[in-house]
């Protein structure tokens, strides 16, 4: 662990290029030392993959190609700088899709050796953690931090900027993906959580009383595959039965069922673990009833409460750059062996603990 009082002048005064092409967003951006944001590019594919009902890989991979570059020179346009200006080039290096993460790895690859710039590799996870340090200046760890997105659902103890133990996670789906799920099923297309979330704001959350599905011996762990099953059986017995479900009400009732397993095992380990800031970080940070029932249960027990602007919960390259200033002052160079990690877990890299 660095620091703080050690840090030179130089290594306070950091300007790091981000760039992050895990997905279905083509991103860069420039962020001075880990917090502040000079420019923040974000290329959505989101338009064409609604045609096929979800994200294609191949083509994911081919729009990355396609964009990196223009959405690199935009990034450094709006900061008003050149790639002079760069100390460091940062890129998530994993977990995603390999095609889409060697995009964003080779390119970041190509200008460091290029440019004669340090590399250094960040995993997505500690990126969506990090993009609380944007929004919250003066946030430091200690802390616990929810993260929930498309692919991940983890309960992690914030120990120090790089130091992570993970001490809950699903056992099935993620959270994102079982919104995205139940909203394919209930008509409402594809991204779904964003769409659910405003239907749900129409509903009555307590009309259907969906199952919390606990994993036994672990308080930390969660299951949304009896939630999703639920669901879809509701579904389909009031089509054989001939009757009409409100939308809005069979979207609020789901989204507080999974707000309620997130939120409940959220607070009981910042409770337990005897800390007073609880963070939320991914895409399914920016749900609305998240956001007020984690506040709420926060205040209730003295605790703070701290959730990105919504900009950086979803997938965007300023919270890659703001890992990467954590990571550099702790050492971390990366080099022309860096690869793409699909798979890559939080505790892998760096000095977690699990
Ligand atoms: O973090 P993210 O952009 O990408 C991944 O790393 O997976 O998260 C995307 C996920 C999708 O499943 C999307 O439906 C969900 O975040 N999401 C939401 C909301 N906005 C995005 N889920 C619920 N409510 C929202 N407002
Ligand atoms: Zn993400």
């Amino acid at each position: 662990m660095y620091n703080v009082n050690a840090m030179t002048d130089k290594e306070q005064n950091l300007t790091i290029l981000g760039i992050e092409s895990s997905c279905d967003e083509t991103a860069a951006a420039v962020v001075r030392n880990g917090r502040e944001v000079l420019s923040n590019i974000i290329s959505s594919q989101i338009d064409i993959h609604t045609l096929y009902g979800g994200v294609v890989p191949e083509i994911a991979s081919r729009l990355h190609c396609e964009n990196i570059n223009g959405v690199i020179r935009l990034a450094l346009k709006e900061a008003g700088m050149g790639f002079d200006d760069i100390d460091v080039i940062a890129v998530t290096k994993g977990p995603g899709l390999v095609g889409a993460l060697l995009v964003g790895v080779s390119e970041a690859k190509a200008l460091a050796y290029a440019l004669h710039k340090p590399l250094v590799g960040v995993h997505h996870i500690e990126g969506h953690i990090a993009a609380n340090y944007i929004t919250h200046p003066g946030l430091k760890p200690p802390y616990v931090c929810l993260v929930v997105s498309g692919g991940h659902t983890h309960l992690a103890v914030v120990h120090g900027y790089r130091d992570f133990e993970l001490v809950g996670r699903t056992m099935d789906d993620a959270a994102g993906e079982t919104f995205d799920k139940v909203a394919r099923a209930v008509g409402l297309g594809y991204p779904g959580g964003p769409k659910l979330d405003k239907a749900a704001r129409e509903g009555d959350p307590h009309a259907i009383e969906f199952p919390r599905g606990e994993v036994r011996d672990h308080p930390y762990d969660f299951t949304f595959s009896g939630l999703k099953s639920a669901v879809l059986n509701h579904i389909n017995m009031a089509q054989m039965k001939g009757e009409t479900i409100s939308t809005a009400d069979l979207c609020a009732s789901f989204q507080n069922a999974v707000v309620e397993s997130l939120v409940t095992r959220t607070v009981r380990c910042a409770e337990n673990y005897g800390y007073h800031t609880v963070a939320i970080a991914g895409g399914v940070s920016a749900n609305t009833a998240l956001r007020r029932m984690m506040l709420e249960e926060c205040e209730k027990r003295g605790m703070e409460c701290l959730y990105p602007e919504p900009v950086f919960c979803t997938d965007n390259a300023a919270m890659i750059a703001s890992a990467a200033y954590f990571e550099y002052l702790d050492g971390v160079r990366d080099d022309a062996f860096l690869n793409a990690q699909p798979n890559l877990k939080l505790g892998s890299t760096g000095s977690h603990r699990i």
